[in-house]
């Protein structure tokens, strides 16, 4: 079982260049399934989500092929409709094919994605949707047996909440259904605009993404495009942290300060000086962190919940007490243990968590439980003093791309064994 190595308190300093964006490559290699011929995916991350939605696309019967930091899917050979068990337990956002392959093939079976380390992870408003748009599905041991019968057609759907997944799946769905889909309470995630961008590029009439009432114009097929993958707002926001907990200064290459407008306030709460640039943010944290008022994790453009564990990473040595309010996850703490293992003093209760500032962390092994808690201990790692062991870091590789390459390319002393 591999592990990271990491001796804290190393100032960190330099240039450090922010990989595509996970939560855009996904949805995007699931949307090629609806293009008709080659389409090539870049500034795509090396990760193993991504690894494993070209396997999904393999299994479909696509060509996917990596070279360098691109992805080329090739459709012409697409026959399957059915992602097998151990493909959808890899990923549970494999969920996001489901949209895909029923509007390009008609029918689709998988197994029900199943919840995960954060939580439950329904699919509800998923099925509600696309049964709305003419879809039958069949919920029967484990698997969803999907079928849209003589074709999907547009349909107005309200969304009770703004799920990324759902809203994903329903431009998916829409993009070559029957008629006009008019999705309201729409998720606004940069992600979510990356999606109607490709699609668009690939001939479909999107508008109105990044709002709340998003409006797809069913077209009858869509051709492949070449499309950049936009940066990981969730790796800028890990990097800032790190920044901020070593005391250290970073310029973050390929960051787009616009993706995480509610996350940069804090970092300034917190003392560091940021500076906005077109496509990289400085951030130097000279000064010793101070702890900030009360952070709510909320549907884009809030606070993002992804970001919820590096930042308290980074609060644990900020003077004072941070409150932190997880509105999204009901199992989004579970790096609270681990972090107070390090000496962070850290209380939960329910979907608060209170964090009163410690002067130092101290070095220890710990491990990893999701993406982002793993991530955060990491970040606490390269904050703490001696030696700190981080466990299960393939929950880590599933959303950043050699991290410790990273880290150790401005400073950081961390290895994987
Ligand atoms: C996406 O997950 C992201 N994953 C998550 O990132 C992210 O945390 C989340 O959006 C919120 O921003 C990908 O994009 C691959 P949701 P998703 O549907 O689509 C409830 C990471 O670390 N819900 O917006 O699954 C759900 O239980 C990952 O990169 C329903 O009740 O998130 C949750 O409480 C973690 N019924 C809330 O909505 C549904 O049908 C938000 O879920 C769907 C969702």
């Amino acid at each position: 079982m591999q592990r990271l190595v990491i001796e804290g308190e190393r100032r960190l300093s330099g240039e450090i260049t922010v990989h595509g964006a996970k939560n855009s490559a996904l949805p995007l290699l699931a949307a090629c399934v609806l293009s008709r011929g080659e389409t090539s995916l870049h500034n795509c991350p090396k990760l193993s989500d991504v690894y494993a939605a070209c396997r999904i696309l393999s299994r479909l019967g696509c060509k996917c092929e990596r070279n360098g930091g691109s992805v080329t899917v090739n459709t012409d050979g697409l026959t399957h409709f059915d992602v097998p068990d151990e493909l959808m337990r890899e990923m549970r956002s494999s969920i996001v094919f489901l949209g895909a392959i029923l509007g390009r093939l008609g029918k689709c079976r998988l197994s029900f994605p199943g919840g995960c380390e954060l939580g439950p992870r329904p699919i509800d408003m998923h099925i509600a949707a696309l049964r709305q748009m003419g879809a039958s599905i069949r919920e029967e041991h484990g698997t969803l047996d999907c079928d849209v019968g003589r074709g999907l057609r547009g349909a107005k759907i309200a969304l009770s909440f703004p799920s990324v997944g759902a809203t994903e799946n329903i431009i998916l769905a829409a993009a070559t259904a029957k008629g006009q889909t008019v999705i309201h309470n729409a998720a606004r995630e940069p992600e979510i605009c990356d999606l109607a961008r490709f699609l668009n590029k690939c001939g479909a009439k999107i508008s109105g993404f990044g709002e709340t009432t998003v409006v797809i114009d069913g077209v009858e097929r869509l051709h492949g495009c070449e499309y950049e993958v936009c940066p990981d707002r969730i790796v800028a926001a890990t990097y800032l942290s790190a920044a901020a907990i070593t005391g250290g200064e970073l310029t973050l290459l390929g960051a787009r300060a616009c993706d995480i407008e509610t996350v940069i306030p804090v970092f300034e709460q917190m003392g560091c000086t940021v500076c906005l640039y077109d496509s990289k943010i400085y951030i130097s944290a000279r000064r010793g962190l101070k702890a900030v008022k009360t952070i709510r994790t909320m549907p884009y453009p809030g606070f993002p919940t992804d970001a919820q564990a590096v930042v308290m990473a980074a609060l644990t040595k900020a003077r004072g007490t941070s409150i932190i309010i997880e509105n999204i996850f009901s199992n989004r703490f579970r790096h609270v243990d681990e972090l107070v293992r390090m000496g962070a003093d850290i209380k939960t209760e329910g979907k608060v968590a209170v964090v009163d500032g410690v002067k130092r962390l101290s070095g220890a092994c710990v491990k990893a439980c999701d993406l982002r808690g793993g991530a955060a201990l990491v970040v606490a790692g390269l904050g703490a003093e001696g030696i700190t062991e981080v466990g299960d870091i393939k929950y880590i590789d599933r959303g950043y791309e050699s991290i410790e390459t990273a880290f150790s390319s401005v400073g950081g002393i961390i290895k994987r064994v």
